[in-house]
């Protein structure tokens, strides 16, 4: 589903990641780790066409690598970001809503003149929203300010503005950062789910145990290059994996 050829990544005089070549099978979940620096953000980064890099990104057979931003949704990419952006007194389905925005197709007059085509997109918007709520389940939640809910429900809820455009792979960065235990279960359920409706997940996580759990294929990089990749055990067993979590002080591999 998604293919990176010799990403590089400078900044100024930091390599953040390192002439890096993966792919991530369709309908899996792929995580992707490594210590704190290692360059996981800026992988997602160069996906999203957030920075500028060396190399190729192929989506689903097509070279994605000069495709704007804002259009790489289009193309099947959906993505979360490490700090949540929550409207706090807008419901739960109102900020689902928003995540629909960049496939609305309607322009500004529509919108003032609230013509047909207005309302059509808002009711597929809405639709949507609703389908997007029962996967992740959180349907009964709909009509609540978002602001009201506890964390994991908010990270829930920005997971499920990235399903909004229907994406094919939907890329998630530390989802489970600061959820409890008991949330975090939770979310990891969630995430099978949307694998099991045949959405490929590339999963950035410090949460071994999450990681553990449900990857079907795990890389790690250290230092923006590639040290590891495999099942759980072929990773956690890896004796460079082992280094590089020990020598960062940040999570064990076991
Ligand atoms: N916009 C930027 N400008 C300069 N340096 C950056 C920028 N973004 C990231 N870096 C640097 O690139 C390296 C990789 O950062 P990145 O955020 O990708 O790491 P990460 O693996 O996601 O870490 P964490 O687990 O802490 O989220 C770090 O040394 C970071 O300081
Ligand atoms: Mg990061």
């Amino acid at each position: 589903m998604l293919k990176l050829e010799n990403i590089t990544v400078r900044f100024s005089g930091l390599v953040a990641v390192d002439n890096l070549s993966m792919e991530v099978g369709e309908k899996t979940i792929h995580s992707l780790i490594g210590p704190n620096g290692a360059g996981k953000t800026t992988v997602f980064n160069a996906i999203s066409g957030l920075v500028k890099h060396d190399g190729r990104v192929i989506l689903d057979g097509k070279d994605i690598t000069h495709v704007p931003v804002h259009k790489r949704v289009y193309h099947g990419l959906g993505r979360s970001f490490q700090n949540i952006i929550i409207f706090k007194y807008m419901t739960v389905l109102q900020n689902l809503m928003l995540g629909y925005h960049s496939r609305l197709n309607y322009n500004h007059l529509d919108e003032v003149m609230h013509t047909s085509r207005f309302s059509l997109e808002e009711r597929k918007a809405r639709l949507r929203a609703i389908e997007v709520a029962d996967l992740l389940g959180i349907k009964s939640i709909l009509g609540v300010y978002a602001g009201t809910l506890p964390y994991g429900f908010q990270k829930l809820i920005d997971v499920g503005r990235a399903l909004m455009t229907e994406p094919k792979i939907l890329l998630l960065d530390e989802p489970a950062a600061g959820l409890t235990e008991k949330e975090s279960d939770i979310l990891k359920e969630r995430i099978i789910k949307i694998k099991d409706k045949g959405i490929t997940v590339f999963l950035i996580e410090h949460d071994m145990r999450m990681v553990l759990d449900i990857s079907d294929r795990i890389t790690v990089i250290n230092f923006g290059k590639k040290i590891a990749e495999g099942s759980a055990q072929e990773v956690i067993n890896n004796e460079e994996v082992i280094k590089a979590y020990l020598g960062s002080g940040t999570a064990t591999a076991q």
